[in-house]
């Protein structure tokens, strides 16, 4: 099957007193949904979007798609209030001490899709034994915690390695990028493999976001041909 290619805004670059004109904006725009970041001031050292967002956008803007990354130290343990809230990707950490399997099980039965996160410096390898209980792997192309922040090539032979483990046993694996995505380096990522992109700062402050999503989509699709 081919690749479904996705641009999702990252709502963090959003002008936060107008959160839903904002993801309206992003809907207008032709974005494929929104990246939320859940900030715990622990995992990370910065505090960010928690329940009520994911729940105020599921309630006004029910047609974008929610793809909420949860960058806390005890994912396991907010499963259910985000599944609950409208999360309909929950993306989660590898890097804390907690029961995987147990959480990616939690969201398959609540039927949000799993996705597991590695960080730059992650070995991709980690997430191989999971594979095929998970519908998406994140590769953060950036530390998490803030936006605004450069892109981290070396992060491409992650992208590389899980797109060629994936092909070996025929999974249909999303492969998302998150952090300094802008076109030359969603372009980058796509030829590695990487079919979802988050992207803040870029699409958020851009005077013309359409026009961008549409030039990212072309140089994402065109990428691996
Ligand atoms: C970083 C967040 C990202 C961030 C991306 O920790 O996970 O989603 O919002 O922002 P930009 O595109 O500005 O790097
Ligand atoms: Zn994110």
């Amino acid at each position: 099957m081919p690749l479904t290619y996705r641009i999702l805004p990252s709502m963090l670059a959003a002008d936060f007193g107008n959160l839903e004109s904002e993801a309206r904006r992003c809907q207008e725009a032709g974005a494929d949904g929104m990246h939320l970041d859940v900030m715990d001031g622990h995992f990370v050292p910065n505090l960010a979007i928690g329940t009520a967002i994911v729940r105020m956008y599921r309630d006004r803007l029910p047609a974008l798609y929610r793809h909420v990354h949860l960058m806390i130290t005890n994912p396991h343990e907010h499963v259910a209030t985000f599944a609950d809230a409208g999360a309909q990707s929950l993306l989660i950490h590898v890097e804390p001490e907690y029961d995987i399997a147990a959480a990616i099980a939690e969201l398959r039965s609540r039927d949000i899709r799993p996705g597991l996160v590695i960080n730059p410096a992650t070995d991709p390898e980690l997430v191989f034994a999971y594979l095929e209980s998970i519908d998406e792997v994140l590769c953060m192309t950036v530390e998490p915690g803030f936006g605004g922040q450069e892109f981290i090539p070396e992060v491409i032979s992650s992208i590389r390695r899980i797109r060629e483990r994936a092909t070996q046993t025929g999974q249909d694996l999303d492969i998302s990028v998150d952090g300094g995505i802008t076109i030359d380096t969603a372009r980058q990522c796509a030829e590695a493999g990487a079919n979802v992109f988050a992207s803040g700062t870029f699409l958020l402050r851009s005077d013309d976001m359409a026009g961008e999503i549409r030039d990212m989509r072309r140089a994402v699709e065109g990428a691996r041909s």
